[in-house]
């Protein structure tokens, strides 16, 4: 198919499955008002979120990378009574956009968003001591990828899913303006997630390639 052909099976799709929904409209909204970029998941890949979040069951998500909340809507959502999502933001104007988005969506009490950088955060996190993780879902900063499966692996519940997002055009060829370590940084996120051992895995051509796993061990 070409790329018109892809845009308009994607558009399809979206009619198709994801209807109009006031709370997340309204942050793709705010979060483009507000001056943020326009690199939120899609709605499909939302809806992927959400839809492996229930199917597993989770109680306890992790995310990395907030930028406006969009993809903490579609998780957090998917959270039984109880449940609660930690979402991870480096930028103290992004994680103000998505805490004022979540408490629109009424998930102010289930949504966690923490200020910091991951990689700071989350030995922080760790030794808070915490129920293992359901569901991390990784979607910041390309070059810390293959730091933020580790901790996947290591904080993760055996059976709990691991997903990814901006998985393939890197590992593929040279973006411009691109610095080489967010290459590196996806390739051996890719190579790690697939050979490991702790991981069954597969990498999903949805929008820039989202890659899910399970944990084995
Ligand atoms: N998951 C979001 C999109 C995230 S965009 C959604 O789909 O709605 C990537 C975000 O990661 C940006 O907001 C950026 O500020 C944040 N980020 C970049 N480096 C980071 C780091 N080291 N730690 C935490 N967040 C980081
Ligand atoms: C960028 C980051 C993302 O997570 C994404 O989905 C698209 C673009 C970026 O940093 O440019
Ligand atoms: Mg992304």
């Amino acid at each position: 198919m070409s790329q018109q052909q892809w845009t308009a099976v994607d558009q399809y799709l979206t009619d198709t499955l994801v209807p109009a929904d006031a709370a997340l409209d309204a942050a793709l909204q705010a979060t483009a008002d507000a001056g943020l970029p326009a690199i939120s998941v899609s709605p499909n890949q939302g809806r992927l979120l959400h839809i492996l979040a229930l199917s597993h069951g989770a109680r306890n998500i992790l995310e990395i990378g907030t930028l406006g909340g969009y993809s903490a809507i579609w998780l957090a959502r998917a959270l039984p009574p109880g449940g609660r999502l930690i979402t991870l933001e480096a930028d103290p104007h992004h994680a103000e956009v998505a805490r004022a988005n979540l408490a629109r969506a009424g998930l102010a009490e289930v949504a966690d968003v923490r200020l910091g950088k991951a990689l700071d955060t989350l030995p922080q996190l760790a030794a808070e001591g915490h129920d293992p993780f359901d569901l991390v879902f990784i979607d910041a900063d390309k070059a810390g990828y293959p730091g933020y499966l580790d901790w996947a692996a290591a904080n993760l519940r055996v059976g709990g899913t691991v997903i990814a997002d901006n998985v393939f055009r890197r590992a593929a060829f040279p973006l411009p303006n691109d610095p080489p370590a967010a290459a590196d940084g996806i390739r051996l996120f890719n190579e790690t997630l697939a050979r490991s051992g702790r991981f069954r895995a597969t990498l999903l051509p949805l929008e820039d390639g989202f890659a899910v796993g399970v944990k084995l061990r």
